[in-house]
C-alpha cells in the first residue's frame, strides 16, 4: 500500500489529501452496527471534512447529515441528501440565514432561549428542537469541549420549564432535545452520563420525536491509544434508551452527529520533504505543506502519527516535522522518531481525514492541495478535488 501511495504524489502533486473509500464505509457501518436500525439515525457533522464525493459515500451508507451553516446545507441539498436528512444545528444564527434554512425544508435546533423565541415570531406554530447544556463536558482539548459551566453551547439542562414557556408563547412544539458535550471523547462513561442528563429531563417534554445525544466519538491518535469501545457504548445506550422509550408516551427514535469517527481514519495528508535543517537543538525536517492545510497539530497540540514512506525502514532519528508557513508554531510533529528522512522523501501524515481540508486555509497565500479518493476495492484513485491555484487566489 506505501509504494503505491507515494506514487500518487508524483501522479497528482504535493501535497495531497488522500482518502480510502474502504475504510470510510466501515466506519460508516461500524456505528449503524452498534445500534438496532429501529432505533438510531446517525447525522453525519459534515464540519469535519465536506468534500462532496466523499459525502455521497457517506450518503450511500445511510447517514444523514448534521449542518451548522446555510453553505452546509445547500451542500448537504447539492450532493443529494433529502431535506428531512438534514439536521440544522447553528450557533447564534442570525434572522436571514434561519430563515434561508427553514425554506429548505431542513428541520431546526436552537441552542438559546434568545433563539428560541425568535425562531417562534419568525416561524409560530411548527416544531423545533433545541439544545441543552448538560452540565457535562468533554474533549481532547479545551476549545473542543462544548458541555458544562465554560461552554457558549446550549440552554442549560435546569432551564426546562423556561424553554416550555418560550415556546407555548410563540405556540412552538418542542419535537427534538440535543446536547453534544464536546469533541475526541474515548470514554462511554463520559457519553453515558451525559445521555443519563438529558433523558433523565426528556419527561418534562410532551411532543419530542427525536433525542440527539450528539458526536465526539474518538479515535486513537496514539500508536498505544486504545480506542473508543462503540460495542459497549451500543449495548449501555441501548438498554438505556429502551427504558426512557418504554416508558415515554411517543415511539421517540434516538440521533447521534459523530463527524471525526466517520471520516479521520480515512484520510492521510501525503507532503515532501523541502529541507533538512540540523539546527542547535532541534533537526527539522521541512515538508512544503503546514497548518493552513492541517492546523490541528498547531491549534490543540494534537498528535497524528507520520510515516516516511520513501525511506520505511530507515534508521531512527528524532526529528521536528515542519511546514512552509512564516509561523513557529508551523510544526506538524516535535521531536519525534522518524526513519531518517532526505529531501525529496514523502511523508504520510494519518488520521487526517477529520478537520483537516475542512480547515484549511490560504494562509500565506499558499492554495489548498488536491484531494484524490481510493475507490474500494481495486484502490484505483480519482482526483475528488483539483488542487487550488494561485489564479484562483488572485481572482476578484
Ligand atoms: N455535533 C455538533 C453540534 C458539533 O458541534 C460537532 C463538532 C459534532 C456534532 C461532531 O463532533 P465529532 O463527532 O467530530 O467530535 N476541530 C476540532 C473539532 C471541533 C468539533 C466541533 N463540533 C478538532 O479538530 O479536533
Amino acid at each position: 500500500m506505501s509504494a503505491p501511495e507515494a506514487e500518487l504524489v508524483r501522479r497528482f502533486g504535493s501535497p495531497l489529501y488522500v482518502y480510502d473509500e474502504g475504510e470510510l464505509r466501515a466506519r460508516c457501518r461500524a456505528l449503524r452496527n452498534a445500534f438496532a436500525p429501529e432505533l438510531a439515525d446517525f447525522f453525519y457533522a459534515m464540519k469535519a471534512n465536506s468534500n462532496p464525493h466523499l459525502l455521497g459515500i457517506v450518503r450511500e451508507e445511510g447517514l444523514g447529515i448534521d449542518a451548522v451553516s446555510l453553505g452546509e446545507v445547500r451542500m448537504a441539498r447539492h450532493v443529494g441528501f433529502a431535506p428531512t436528512q438534514i439536521s440544522f444545528n447553528g450557533n447564534n444564527v442570525d434572522d436571514a440565514e434561519m430563515s434561508a434554512v427553514r425554506a429548505e425544508g431542513v428541520h431546526v435546533i436552537v441552542d438559546s432561549l434568545a433563539q428560541l423565541a425568535r425562531y417562534g415570531r419568525l416561524f409560530p406554530e411548527t416544531s423545533v428542537g433545541v439544545r441543552l447544556n448538560p452540565d457535562i463536558g468533554a474533549g481532547h482539548h479545551d476549545h473542543v469541549i462544548t458541555g458544562g459551566p465554560e461552554s457558549k453551547f446550549g440552554i442549560d439542562v435546569g432551564l426546562a420549564r423556561s424553554i416550555l414557556e418560550v415556546a407555548a408563547a410563540h405556540r412552538l412544539r418542542i419535537h427534538g432535545l440535543q446536547h453534544h458535550i464536546g469533541s475526541g471523547i474515548l470514554d462511554v462513561a463520559k457519553l453515558s452520563l451525559a445521555m443519563e442528563v438529558l433523558l433523565e429531563v426528556a419527561p418534562l417534554f410532551p411532543e419530542l420525536d427525536f433525542v440527539d445525544f450528539g458526536g465526539g466519538f474518538g479515535i486513537p491518535y496514539r500508536p498505544l491509544q486504545a480506542p473508543l469501545d462503540l460495542e459497549t457504548f451500543g449495548r449501555v445506550a441501548t438498554e438505556r434508551i429502551e427504558r426512557f422509550r418504554a416508558a415515554y408516551s411517543r415511539p421517540v427514535r434516538v440521533r447521534f452527529e459523530p463527524g471525526r469517527f466517520v471520516v479521520a481514519t480515512s484520510g492521510s495528508l501525503l507532503v515532501t520533504v523541502t529541507a533538512v535543517k540540523r539546527a542547535k537543538k532541534h533537526t527539522f525536517i521541512g515538508t512544503d505543506s503546514g497548518f493552513h492545510h492541517l492546523i490541528r497539530p498547531m491549534a490543540y497540540g494534537s498528535y497524528h502519527r507520520i510515516e516516511n514512506l520513501s525511506n520505511q525502514g530507515g534508521a531512527l532519528e528524532v526529528v521536528s516535522v515542519a511546514g512552509n508557513i512564516c509561523e513557529s508554531g508551523d510544526l506538524f510533529a516535535k521531536e519525534r522518531l522518524l526513519p531518517e528522512c532526505h529531501e525529496g522523501d514523502v511523508l504520510a501524515i494519518r488520521d487526517a481525514g477529520a478537520y483537516g481540508y475542512s480547515m484549511s486555509s490560504t494562509y500565506n497565500l499558499r492554495p489548498r492541495p488536491a484531494e484524490v479518493l481510493l475507490s474500494s476495492p481495486d484502490q484505483s484513485p480519482t482526483l475528488i478535488r483539483r488542487r487550488e491555484t494561485i489564479e484562483d487566489l488572485l481572482a476578484p
